[in-house]
């Protein structure tokens, strides 16, 4: 079975989905939106929704809605109004501290009844350094040095307490066996943790763990570490070259391929013909406005690129980012390969940012999924509405049950953690000492 994460935005993945007459910019700033996401994508019968983030102001807010709500908050909110869903937030190991993290994970791992998961993200914005007391952005390598360690800490501070520690017998007035929780006396180059943690071990052991960087250093961290990987893949070749890369990368940490998910985004434009679902497109990209893309552009590039002809080339952008590689190699082979303008390449990018965007009816859509999950590309994937909420109300009552009618995907939950949806274990408390008596 196939698995699917609704990849969830304002109002939408297309740039200029807030100007759309489907979509209601005020409405998306309030709880009711979310929750009637989050419940469809349950109807759906989806693994999880997930939520993006970045610490600062990420885009140019005079065309586009770029406020948005703390995921974790979010989450928590969304964990009351669902049952099954998993619930994916994104939170940076550049400006966090270990412990603040593994609490809150572990916080909303308890309160959703273990649906939580952490995208974890290096963060490649300079603006957010600036917002963290820095005047420069640390080096690529230097944000994954400390996302490898960060992450290590976080593993054991979940696993400071063991699975059995909180007791709770009245009687005997002991609420928790203290040899069984243990500080963790991390001691390492980027962090001095003593530990343990003050929540009990989360339900899942440790939620799920998601990572979303696809440069040669972000692929090897996956490889230690994700369980699900988020990726943008524009082709079919690509996404099997990835899929290969990164699945070949885990014997050597001892793990086998299906301990890992990979999931590559899709924006999937529907309509009841091609026609349909091509004049759907053509009219989001009508509304696109040209310097907002400049600007996008100039950020994932790390290059000025506002000034030049619309009409001309790319200009020359270099071959190397401290900011998303991935991203950046993506856009400039994008470019290169298809020979477009500037305003061309404006267009690719304002549905996904990168992401593939596929028009078509939903039989249209799920041969597509269905020839990247059998071809070997993908065990599922991160599907990113074009508008919201319509275009997931779309993809669940459309294309959903074609691919239930193919059994390529579920019918019914058959677990209750996000860890079960996507099938993946439970992991083992590293560092349990004393077997219960
Ligand atoms: C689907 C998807 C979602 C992402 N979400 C975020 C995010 O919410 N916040 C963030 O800082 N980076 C996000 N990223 C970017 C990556 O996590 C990563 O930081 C960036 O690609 C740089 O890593 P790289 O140089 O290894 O490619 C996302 C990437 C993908 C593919």
């Amino acid at each position: 079975m196939m698995h699917l994460n609704a990849f969830v935005m304002p109002n939408g993945h297309h740039e200029a989905a807030w100007r759309h007459p489907s979509t209601d910019p005020h409405r998306a700033r309030t709880l009711r939106h979310y929750a009637d996401i989050a419940r469809t994508a349950e109807r759906g019968k989806l693994d999880s929704i997930f939520l993006a983030d970045g610490v600062a102001l990420w885009g140019n807010v005079k065309h586009n809605s770029h406020s948005h709500f703390e995921p974790l908050t979010l989450l928590s909110a969304l964990a009351a109004s669902t049952v099954h869903i998993g619930l994916i937030a994104t939170a940076s190991t550049t400006y966090n501290e270990p412990y603040h993290l593994a609490r809150k994970f572990a916080s909303l791992d308890h309160l959703s009844g273990g649906r939580a998961g952490w995208n974890i993200v290096t963060s490649a914005g300079i603006d957010e350094a600036r917002n963290f007391n820095l005047a420069k952005r640390p080096s690529h390598d230097a944000r994954y040095d400390r996302a490898e360690e960060f992450v290590e800490v976080v593993k054991k501070l979940w696993d400071s307490w063991d699975d059995d520690a909180a007791v709770v017998d009245r009687p005997s007035g002991v609420y928790a066996d203290t040899d069984r929780i243990r500080a963790i006396a991390h001691d390492g180059p980027h962090f001095q943790v003593r530990g343990p943690l003050n929540i009990e071990r989360p339900v899942q052991g440790y939620p799920l763990l998601v990572q979303a960087g696809s440069s040669e250093t972000g692929k090897e961290y996956a490889a230690r570490h994700a369980e699900a990987v988020f990726t943008a893949q524009q082709t079919f070749a690509e996404g099997k070259a990835f899929y290969e890369d990164v699945k070949g990368r885990l014997a050597k940490y001892g793990r086998t391929p299906d301990e890992l998910k990979i999931l590559p985004g899709i924006s999937p434009i529907l309509g009841r013909t091609e026609a349909e679902a091509r004049e759907r497109e053509a009219e989001l990209n009508a509304l696109i406005i040209p310097d907002y893309g400049l600007q996008q552009l100039s950020k994932m590039l790390d290059h000025d690129v506002t000034g030049y002809p619309l009409d001309g080339p790319l200009p020359d952008v270099g071959s190397f980012t401290e900011g998303g590689q991935s991203r950046f190699d993506l856009v400039v082979g994008l470019a290169r390969r298809e020979d477009l303008t500037i305003r061309q390449l404006l267009e690719r990018l304002a549905g996904g940012r990168g992401h593939r965007v596929f028009a078509g009816t939903p039989v249209q859509v799920a041969d597509e999924l269905e020839a990247w999950f059998r071809g070997g590309a993908a065990d599922g994937f991160n599907v990113m509405p074009p508008t919201l909420p319509g275009g997931l109300d779309d993809f669940v009552d459309l294309v959903v049950p074609e691919l239930q009618r193919r059994g390529l995907f579920r019918t019914e939950y058959s677990g209750s953690t996000l860890r079960e949806h996507y099938g993946l274990a439970r992991p083992v408390n590293r560092n349990r000492v004393k077997e219960p008596a």
